[in-house]
């Protein structure tokens, strides 16, 4: 495995590869790397002869108030696991490597980057787009891989290499969960003992409406107030937003009577918890 730090750099490795037919899997992360994201490296191992893994914590998705600086850095374990992982090519830049101090361009997926997590963290996706799309032209892979577990980052991806035409295939990989269905996320080190118990809540209120769809519930209103008890009794925290929307348009639903997704974000203490799942009905039966 070789970890470089320039854009060059990564042309220059990539480049007698792809001349051979050799096609490239791309993982973008923020690192402080867990289960999850290795999950979506061995699918690329799986898939593709050349693994590429960057490691960025990119500062334009974060808000003034966010957590940027405390975001966690463990880029040694990182490397590690990614070797461990079969990864052929990391990517760690410095910020003044992808960001000139005079750029001025960013993708803006309209519509898409609007609701859910948009809507409370202005400007992230614009940020995430834009990242997403300068590693894309830097790495220029056949395929790269995106976790369920941020199911808006995943639509708004795939949105823009539609309309933007970029010759990669995005792939949407399952949700890797702890024990006791938390997903794994960079943030739950955050998480004392109490706090964890509670973000437990955020997958039972899920799987419930899960099932309650499943036994005929359709109502959309109803099935959200049920989820915001069943996670507002474990303790304190504070509910972003509680939803089900269109599994592709991501517009909220008063009826679930397509594929769709239910979603859910929530502050435990200073942590920011997301997490969604599928709730698909048959159009016969809606
Ligand atoms: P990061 O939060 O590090 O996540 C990197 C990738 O890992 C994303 O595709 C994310 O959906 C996936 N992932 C995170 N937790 C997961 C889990 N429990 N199961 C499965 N996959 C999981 O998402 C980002 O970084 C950034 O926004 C990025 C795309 C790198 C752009 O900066």
């Amino acid at each position: 495995m070789i970890a470089v730090q320039t854009i060059q750099a990564v042309r220059q490795e990539l480049g007698p590869g792809r001349r051979a037919g050799r096609r490239v899997g791309f993982v973008p992360t923020m690192g402080a790397l867990h289960e999850g994201h290795v999950s979506l490296i061995r699918a690329a191992r799986r898939e593709c002869e050349c693994v590429v893994v960057s490691i960025f914590v990119n500062p334009t998705q974060f808000g003034p108030s966010e957590d940027l600086a405390g975001y966690p850095r463990t880029l040694d374990e990182d490397l590690r696991a990614c070797q461990a992982a079969g990864t052929d090519l990391v990517f760690a830049p410095a910020a003044c490597e992808m960001y000139r101090p005079d750029a001025v361009t960013t993708v803006h997926v309209g519509k898409l980057s609007e609701p859910l997590c948009g809507a409370f963290r202005p400007g992230h996706f614009d940020g995430v787009a834009t990242v997403v799309a300068k590693l894309f032209h830097i790495v220029m892979p056949d395929r790269a891989y995106f976790g369920e577990k941020d199911y808006q980052q995943l639509v708004v991806i795939r949105q823009m290499v539609r309309d933007l035409d970029m010759p990669v295939e995005i792939v949407g990989c399952p949700t890797v969960r702890e024990a006791g269905g938390l997903a794994m996320s960079s943030r739950n080190r955050y998480l004392n003992v109490e706090q964890r118990r509670q973000a437990l809540r955020l997958y039972q209120a899920l799987t419930e409406a899960q099932q309650a769809v499943a036994a005929g519930t359709r109502d959309v209103a109803t099935l959200c107030d049920t989820m915001r008890q069943r996670i507002l009794a474990g303790g304190p925290a504070r509910i972003d937003y509680v939803t089900i929307v269109d599994a592709v348009s991501l517009e909220a639903l008063e009826t679930v009577d397509r594929a769709a997704r239910v979603c859910v974000a929530v502050r435990i203490g200073d942590c920011r918890l997301i997490d969604n799942m599928p709730v698909d009905v048959p159009a016969a039966q809606g």
